[in-house]
């Protein structure tokens, strides 16, 4: 039993605590990339570890006070608790899971009571919906977009209360979840795209109906909402040109006169219906396209954390879609194709790369990983995908790119030794065609550099490393190997690293590790997976600098565990390799300690120069 002073505390306590603790991380990522001084820089990484790993204390305690309150809700701590939601919405804060688990806790509450307070229950529903659409967005499952769908399909259905809606804000929230089903859920869910129409058909009808129209003093708040949501809705154009609803899609553009459109919005009604009525060809539809796209991004657009700035990123964005969209889907000229594409791709790429870390993390993760799967298909040859790849782990996952190379760093050195000592350890790589020394290392160093790209597709939150992981971000986590080939769209020029993708996490004797679903027995890049497997553990275990959840243990700790589980986690002929090499020993020792502040040194250094 929780006192009611004690309740109060807790809360506050989180409310303000809590939220600081979440900006620290990145307010610590952004100030590295500003210090050229390495003695500077290495006092203030070690600050940051040190600080962060008292703050992931702080925060399971916070957590867990929370969630005792959780259960004991009363009229006063709801109403705070729902005050904490809005700061966490207004400041960005994504924390979903948390967030999640707080919002259904408080919405199960506030419906239970007498007088229904639908301001509250719309504001709960809607923050609740934008977390989890953030939050499923990259998980893999088929109803994943239910609880958001129905939180808004609940926001609707609060229409019927219209007149018990206290504020202007709560009855904008109805045209919100509108927007929302029309536009961002609808992107993401091709399904929902066929209900589109009949949601926009409502909204506009319900917009203009007597109850909405005699409510409000304010209803030019409300027009604001139905701008937006006719861009959105005509944004959706290229969808419906193949679509048997075209024509009922088209009708209803038509009536849409200028006033009713935000001024600068993407594409101009007349644009739209001629392409549709061939009045228009493909050609001069996407030189316009190009034409408006330059005018947002051209002379180097970067971030400066205004509106304006970023509406004008968005814009390009969006534009930029409709022109991916439209190559991917019909005849165009190849060369133009692959010269356009890129360069669109790049420019948006060198906008991403001046957003601070603190600034819309989680939105521009999302975003970059987006870009980068559409570009893919795009970009011609393995140095340009390699380069597009670099781009996307470097700024965004400085941690993940950090781990690679250092994985890199140690696998390499103990292949050197395995080809000096035991060169048949790799008679499967040979065998499949890497029979020079030389093949092999650039495989090899191919192969664990590439090995956690999945974590691209991971949630902002994993990477802040602020608290305890849920059993759901568990779950998450181990899907990373599984993403990798998600991220690369069974490209070919990558195939040959599926396997080590997959397998880093699966024991040596195959009882163990994961996903289920691989067989690392089976594979022809054994050797590489086991391999690479070891250098994994390698770096991970003695990282004192990245993960700040741990305390790193010294190299021969590790490798006293190595030894332990040799035949049946590692590999014991790798691990036999290390132990009679002392020069690998002591390379290895070093490289996991002293070095390892070098290399993050390099690789922030690399992140500054290139943005
Ligand atoms: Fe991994
Ligand atoms: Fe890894």
């Amino acid at each position: 039993m929780v006192i009611a002073m004690e309740k109060k505390k807790i809360i506050n306590n989180f409310k303000t605590e809590y939220i600081n603790n979440m900006k620290l991380y990145s307010d610590y990522n952004d100030s590295l990339f500003k210090i050229d001084d390495f003695r500077k820089w290495k006092d203030s990484l070690i600050e940051r570890s040190n600080s962060i790993r008292k703050m992931f204390l702080d925060n399971e305690k916070m957590i867990s006070d929370i969630k005792n309150v959780l259960n004991e809700l009363d009229d006063e701590s709801a109403d705070l608790l729902s005050n904490v939601i809005k700061k966490f919405n207004k400041e960005n804060i994504h924390d979903s899971s948390i967030m999640i688990e707080i919002i259904n806790k408080l919405i199960d509450y506030f419906e239970k009571k007498e007088n229904i307070d639908y301001d509250r229950l719309i504001m709960l529903n809607l923050i609740g919906a934008l977390e989890e659409m953030e939050f499923y967005l990259r998980m893999d499952s088929n109803n994943k977009f239910v609880n958001p769908k129905e939180k808004y399909l609940k926001v609707l259905s609060y229409k019927n209360h219209y007149d018990e809606i206290k504020t202007i804000d709560g009855r904008r929230g109805i045209f919100l979840a509108y927007y929302n089903l029309i536009g961002p859920l609808a992107d993401i869910v091709n399904e929902e795209r066929d209900n589109i129409i009949k949601y926009y058909k409502e909204v506009r009808k319900f917009y203009y109906s007597d109850i909405v129209q005699n409510k409000d003093d304010d209803i030019d708040k409300l027009e604001e909402e139905m701008v937006y949501i006719n861009d959105t809705f005509l944004s959706n154009f290229i969808y419906y040109i193949n679509s048997p609803l075209k024509d009922e899609y088209f009708k209803l553009i038509e009536k849409l006169d200028k006033s009713d459109l935000e001024k600068n919005q993407i594409l101009s009604i007349d644009l739209a219906i001629k392409f549709v009525n061939n009045e228009l060809s493909l050609d001069e539809l996407v030189e316009s396209l190009v034409e408006l796209f330059i005018q947002y991004v051209g002379n180097g657009l970067r971030y400066n954390g205004k509106d304006a700035n970023l509406n004008k990123f968005c814009n390009a964005l969006d534009i930029a879609d409709v022109i991916f969209y439209l190559l991917k889907e019909n005849d165009y000229d190849e060369n133009k194709k692959y010269n356009l594409i890129p360069k669109i791709g790049f420019a948006l790429f060198d906008y991403i790369g001046s957003v601070p870390y603190k600034d819309y993390t989680s939105y521009f993760d999302d975003i970059c990983a987006d870009l980068f799967e559409k570009l893919l298909p795009f970009c011609q040859n393995r140095a340009y995908k390699d380069e597009l790849l670099t781009m996307l782990i470097l700024r965004r996952q400085p941690i993940t790119y950090i781990h690679s190379i250092m994985v890199e760093k140690i696998s390499v050195a103990i292949a050197k030794e395995i080809l000096k000592n035991k060169r048949e350890l790799f008679s499967d790589l040979i065998e499949l065609g890497y029979d020079t020394d030389d093949k092999i290392i650039e495989y090899i160093s191919n192969a664990a550099f590439y090995h956690d790209l999945g974590k691209c597709l991971t949630l902002g939150v994993i990477n802040l490393q602020n608290r305890k992981l849920t059993d759901e971000e568990f779950k998450f986590i181990k899907m990373h190997p599984a993403k990798s080939i998600v991220l690369l769209n069974n490209d070919d020029s990558f195939k040959e690293y599926y396997d080590v993708m997959l397998g880093h996490h699966k024991f040596y004797d195959g009882n163990g590790g994961y996903p289920i679903e691989f067989d690392n027995l089976k594979s022809k890049y054994k050797s590489a997976i086991d391999l690479i497997s070891i250098a994994d553990s390698t770096d991970a275990a003695t990282d004192i600098l990245g993960r700040n959840y741990t305390v790193g243990k010294s190299f021969s700790t590790l490798l006293n565990e190595l030894n332990q589980f040799k035949g049946t986690r590692y590999n014991p002929d790798i691990v036999q390799i290390i132990n009679d090499s002392n020069e690998l020993i002591e390379y290895l020792d070093e490289l996991t300690n002293e070095k390892r502040i070098e290399v993050y040194f390099e690789v922030y250094k690399k992140i500054i120069n290139q943005f």
